[in-house]
């Protein structure tokens, strides 16, 4: 039998949400402190404040494990492990913006007992915040009995939920022997593999245990930061090979097939597109980037994965313009305004680039998702129609340019929706649609590197 541990967990975004919610279907007690109002009132009543599957049928699941609050007093004092899941949006100089951080510790040491009590940051921070954080702690509450723990979030948009309660590995960076061993017991429902889910998450469950590694803080810190540089370098390295793929008539759908069978490799993030986009990857790599150089070691890879990333969406366009004869005065429909499917979060969206380049270029857009309703967009100027209708979107267009792979896509009847546009020509922009469909609707289509 688990015993259980009364949990606070500070921030109900993606990350602070999900934890909570894995960690109260793991048998915990968790409160939740969010202080933005809507947001509350929101998750008081069982509901998520943002797009994000399973979760609502998950808080049905541990609604008695669970509640949230505004209120660090009433969640703080009795936790014997604090979690820190706010937000670190880029700073002006693409370094992680911490002042949210810093602003729940000053907030939650007035109410720390003299017991012992784990901290733990899960929010994305550079390398040494957490000695920057026991020297404020030590300030702000001398009397506390505080470990601070370095535990950084693996988690993705769109999946947040499977990802939290069965990820592939738990790290955790911790000074003191014992607050290891209390968050080896937060952990451990999880790391057996015996946390209750919804039916639909079941086929997920893996069929070993979940492995924990014990490091040190500063490698907890950046070891969040290098997982999330690999995985952009992935992507950079196939929109390199999908480039070649072009200029040599190579086809990167064979290329990727021959890479994801050599275990050496693995077989995900091998997908071609316009770029990897989203709060985490583009913020990440540029802050692990700064980080390197400020402590005096310029990261050449890395700038090139970033300098590969933002071209690629030119690249494209480029590409679709040499086709269309230009771009002024055509209609262009861009199909995804969401960074990825799944979610309606827009920061770093492709889409929303495309579109303002697009005008740039003195074409004119219009553009769908299927989430439109919850998206958060950018004021467009003239010459942008925002349409939550497919064949709407398409309709008097000179060629479609798809995005995000959302299913809808895939689905779609071409042959009928090709009748609308003036020219049939789709520019796949994540090589997902099927060739030999989008040929028998007579669409003149161009991939990545898909020949
Ligand atoms: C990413 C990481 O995958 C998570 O492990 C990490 O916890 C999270 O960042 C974070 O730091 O919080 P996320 O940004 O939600 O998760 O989304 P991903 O599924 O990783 O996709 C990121 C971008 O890469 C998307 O724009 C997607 O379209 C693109 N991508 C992904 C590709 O272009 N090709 C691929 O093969 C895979």
């Amino acid at each position: 039998m688990q015993s259980s541990l009364e949990v606070a967990i500070i921030g109900a975004g993606y990350v602070g949400l999900s934890t909570a919610v894995a960690l109260a279907l793991a048998g915990h007690r968790v409160r939740v402190v969010e202080q933005q109002t809507q947001k509350l009132e929101v998750l008081q009543q069982g509901q998520v404040p943002f797009f994000e599957p399973d979760l609502e049928a998950a808080i049905l699941l541990c609604a008695d494990n669970l509640c949230f609050t505004a209120q660090m007093q009433k969640a703080v004092p009795t936790a014997d492990i604090i979690i820190l899941a706010v937000s670190t949006p880029p700073s002006p100089a693409h370094g992680a913006d911490l002042r949210q951080v810093f602003a729940a510790l000053h907030q939650l040491a007035v109410f720390l007992p003299d017991r012992q009590q784990v901290l733990v940051v899960k929010s994305t921070v550079p390398v040494g915040t957490h000695l920057e954080i026991q020297t404020l702690m030590q300030q702000l509450a001398p009397d506390a009995n505080l470990a601070i723990a370095s535990n950084p979030e693996f988690l993705r948009q769109g999946r947040a939920l499977r990802d939290a309660v069965f990820p592939d590995r738990i790290v955790i960076g911790a000074s003191e022997t014992w607050a290891f061993a209390r968050l080896q017991q937060l952990y451990a429902p999880i790391m057996a593999g015996i946390v209750q889910v919804p039916e639909n998450l079941e086929i997920h469950r893996p069929k070993h245990a979940i492995p924990i590694l014990e490091v040190s803080a500063a490698s907890a810190e950046l070891a969040k930061y290098a997982a999330n540089a690999f995985l952009a370098m992935k992507i950079s390295f196939m929109n390199e090979i999908a480039n070649v793929c072009d200029s040599t008539g190579a086809d990167i759908g064979d290329i990727k097939s021959t890479l994801q069978l050599d275990t050496r490799i693995g077989a995900d993030f091998l997908n071609a597109g316009l770029g990897y986009g989203g709060s985490c990857f583009p913020k990440d790599t540029k802050a692990l980037s700064q980080l390197a150089l400020r402590s005096g070691y310029e990261f050449r890879l890395l700038k090139a994965v970033i300098e590969v990333n933002n071209e690629q969406k030119y690249r494209a366009l480029n590409k679709l313009e040499h086709v269309l004869h230009g771009l002024r005065d055509k209609q262009i429909a861009i199909l995804g305004l969401s960074f990825k499917p799944d979610t309606a979060d827009t920061r770093e969206s492709i889409g929303v680039d495309l579109i303002e380049e697009l005008l740039a270029r003195g074409a004119m857009v219009k553009a769908h998702d299927p989430m439109l309703a919850q998206l958060q967009l950018p004021e467009f100027s003239q010459g942008v129609t925002l349409c939550s209708d497919l064949a709407n979107c398409l309709e008097s267009c000179d060629a479609a340019i798809l995005v995000t792979e959302w299913r809808c896509y895939q689905e779609a009847n071409w042959a009928l929706l090709g009748q609308r546009m003036s020219q049939r020509i789709m520019f796949d922009g994540r090589n997902t649609l099927s060739l030999k469909a989008m040929q028998e609707a007579d669409f003149v289509y161009i991939g990545i590197g898909r020949n």
